[in-house]
C-alpha cells in the first residue's frame, strides 16, 4: 500500500465524523484532498465548508460544495486537517503546504478538530519535520536571528507567498521535548504571524492509514 492509499483511507473514514446539517472546517493538503473528494458524496448533507486555503477552497467548489466565511458561521462542530507530524498527545507540526496560519485559526475555531495521515506521520518526538514558521516578509531576517538564539536553522521558503502576503521560514534542527513552550516563544517573536505547531490545540482524534486498517489514536484527556 502506497502512502497515499494510506492517506485516502484516513481521508474517507472522517466522513464518520462529520455531523449532518452542519459546516464542516476543511485544511490543505493532498490527504485534505481525499477528504474534499469524500465529502462531495455527502454535501447535500451539509450546509458548507470553512476553507483554510486558497487551493482546497477551490476544488471544493469544483465539487458544488458552498465555501463559507468563518466569520459567517460562528464555531464550527468538525474541523479535519492532515498533519507533517504528530506526537502522542495529537500535537502536531503542520504548515508543510504553507497554509499554517488559516489552519490554526480554523482550528482554534473549532470543538472537534480530526487529523487524518497515514501512519509514517506519527512520531514520539517532534522536529525531525522542519517546522514552518509565517512571518511578515521585512522581519523574515531578525526571526531567522531570534530563532538562530533559539537553537534553530531557518530556511527561507525561497519563491513561497503565503494566502496572507507573508512568507514562510522552515526551521531545521529542533528536538521539541516541550511543544507548547515552544510554540508560545515563537509566537512572542515580533514579526511571526505564527508557526506550525499545533500544541496549544491539538488534534481531538488522529485517524492514521495504514497496511492494517485506519488506527483511531484519541487524544489523552
Ligand atoms: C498544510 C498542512 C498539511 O496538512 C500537511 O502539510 C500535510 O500534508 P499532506 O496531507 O499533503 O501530507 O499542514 O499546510
Amino acid at each position: 500500500m502506497t502512502a497515499d492509499e494510506m492517506k485516502k483511507q484516513a481521508a474517507w473514514a472522517a466522513l464518520e465524523h462529520i455531523n449532518t446539517d452542519g459546516v464542516v472546517g476543511v485544511g490543505t493538503g493532498s490527504t485534505v484532498n481525499h477528504f474534499i473528494d469524500a465529502l462531495a458524496t455527502i454535501k447535500g448533507r451539509i450546509e458548507g465548508a470553512v476553507s483554510s486555503s486558497i487551493v482546497s477552497a477551490k476544488r471544493l467548489e469544483e465539487h458544488g460544495i458552498p465555501v463559507l466565511d468563518l466569520n459567517n458561521v460562528g464555531q464550527i462542530a468538525v474541523y479535519v486537517d492532515g498533519a507533517d507530524e504528530s506526537n502522542h498527545n495529537l500535537q502536531l507540526i503542520k504548515g508543510g503546504g504553507g497554509a499554517l496560519t488559516r489552519e490554526k485559526i480554523i482550528a482554534a475555531a473549532s470543538d472537534k478538530f480530526v487529523c487524518i495521515a497515514d501512519e509514517s506521520k506519527l512520531v514520539d518526538i517532534l522536529g525531525s519535520f522542519p517546522l514552518p514558521v509565517e512571518v511578515v516578509p521585512m522581519s523574515r531576517s531578525y526571526v531567522a536571528r531570534e530563532i538562530v538564539k533559539m537553537g534553530g536553522q531557518p530556511v527561507y521558503r525561497d519563491g513561497f507567498i503565503t494566502d496572507n502576503s507573508n512568507v514562510i521560514l522552515d526551521v531545521h534542527g529542533l528536538e521539541i521535548m516541550e511543544p507548547i513552550a515552544l510554540e508560545k516563544a515563537l509566537n512572542n517573536i515580533v514579526g511571526v504571524v505564527t508557526n506550525g505547531l499545533f500544541a496549544m490545540r491539538p488534534a481531538d482524534v488522529l485517524l492514521l492509514g495504514s497496511e492494517s486498517g485506519t488506527k483511531t489514536v484519541l487524544a489523552k484527556k
